[in-house]
């Protein structure tokens, strides 16, 4: 066996991105450290191109310290088809030529989906970070996508145990699973050590604990006239009495020009331009409360503790619910639901397991042991659980591997 390993990896989406740099980092520090017998990685990084705004995708780079792409495919928008089957054409040839060992997909989006594709039908190997999560709402373009990816993916690395059950339930062989954690609290922790976000939240004249922090793109919120008309009227009754900043993905600012314009919008209303990873993390930690549908923010605001409304009927993100400070509710219920938080304490919730910081290593790690490189890590925790018959269990004892 040559003792190199190649990796492709792929971002094409806001919320990619954060969940790579730590894998980046992880693949400089193995090539750093790594002793005799270790192999080298080497590694691409490809960019889709799906999403291109400066500040949708540069200031990421920038704020993470990621290294420009290897790849631009320069896809941009189009319907879910157009941008789908764009990033697999253009991806193709692409993936032919570099012939990796693996390519490694993250979260849910349309280049996730379609990148795997493409890779599976060329015989390489995918690796996806995030797996197993289920909203168990096909109306989500994320949710067919989370499917059809697990369904090619050859290792599935998921972030909790429900996203194990979730794969379990689906049939899937345990040994292509491996429970490394949540990868994007690796990024999250990496910002901290360098960012003072009370002074970040400051320069945008905000008092820690006295705003509302909101982020709203879902196409279920924001393509229907009548539900962005209905969540932007009650925006505008909370910004009388609390400072809200609405930083506006360009799906929702297309549609918000759609909308009836608000007579006379409260000052304490502020929308502004879509902001970096950095103020993002700023403006939940220090947030009275958030109001979202981002799958990131969800997890985040259960980081910090800090309440967390989440106006979608479902979540994949089960743990923030049942662990953390998230609650789910409804354009009709929001005016309720807030005030129901606002009378609880500011922090409450726990940080759930393997939230640590330390996943993008496991999944280094999870890579290189599915690739035949170091010791098979198998405990007998994760053999329970990904069998259901004890005499499996007892078959595959670490004594026995
Ligand atoms: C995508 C993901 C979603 C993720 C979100 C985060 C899919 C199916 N959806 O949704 O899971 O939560 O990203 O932002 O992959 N646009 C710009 N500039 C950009 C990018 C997009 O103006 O840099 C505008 C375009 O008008 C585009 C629209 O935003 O049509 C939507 O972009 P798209 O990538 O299709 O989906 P998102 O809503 O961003």
């Amino acid at each position: 066996m040559m003792n190199r390993l190649n990796l492709m990896l792929v971002a094409g989406a806001r919320p990619n991105f954060m969940k790579i740099a730590p894998l980046v980092r992880a693949i400089e520090q193995h090539n750093t450290n790594r002793r005799n017998g270790d192999p080298q990685i080497d590694y691409k990084l490809v960019h889709t191109g799906q999403h291109y705004d400066p500040r949708m995708s540069t200031i990421f780079f920038q704020e993470l310290g990621m290294p420009a792409p290897h790849i631009n495919l320069g896809v941009g928008s189009g319907s879910h088809a157009v941008q789908t089957a764009t990033v697999m054409t253009r991806f193709e040839p692409m993936l032919e030529s570099a012939r990796p060992d693996w390519l490694v997909v993250v979260g849910d989006v349309n280049s996730t989906l379609a990148c795997t594709l493409v890779a599976a039908k060329l015989g390489v190997r995918v690796a996806h970070v995030e797996a197993g999560l289920r909203s168990f709402d096909r109306s989500m373009p994320e949710e067919i996508n989370r499917l059809a990816t697990d369904a090619l993916a050859d290792l599935l690395l998921t972030p909790s145990e429900d996203a194990d059950r979730n794969l379990a339930a689906e049939g899937v062989d345990g040994a292509r699973i491996r429970r490394v954690g949540n990868i994007m609290i690796d990024s999250l922790n990496a910002q901290l050590q360098s960012i003072d976000t009370l002074e970040l939240i400051a320069r945008r004249d905000l008092v820690p604990g006295e705003y509302i922090y909101v982020t709203l793109h879902r196409p279920a919120n924001v393509d229907q006239p009548d539900t962005l008309q209905l969540v932007m009227g009650r925006l505008t009754e909370l910004a009388r009495k609390w400072t809200i900043i609405f930083p506006v993905h360009p799906r929702t600012r297309s549609r918000l020009a759609d909308c009836e314009p608000v007579q006379s919008v409260p000052s304490g209303l502020r929308v502004v331009e879509p902001v970096g990873y950095r103020e993002s993390l700023a403006f939940v930690r220090h947030a009275r409360c958030v109001l979202t549908d981002s799958g990131g923010l969800q997890e985040e605001s259960t980081f910090f503790r800090t309440p967390c409304l989440t106006l979608r009927p479902n979540t994949e993100r089960p743990v923030t619910l049942t662990c953390g400070s998230n609650r789910l509710t409804t354009p009709e219920d929001l005016e309720h639901d807030l005030a129901d938080v606002l009378a609880r304490p500011a922090r409450f919730g726990e940080i759930p397991p393997l939230w640590d910081g330390h996943t993008a290593g496991r999944t280094l790690q999870a890579i290189l042991e599915a690739s035949g490189f170091g010791s098979k890590h198998v405990t007998e925790d994760r053999l329970l659980q990904h069998s259901s018959r004890p005499e499996e269990a007892q078959l595959l004892s670490p004594s026995a591997v």
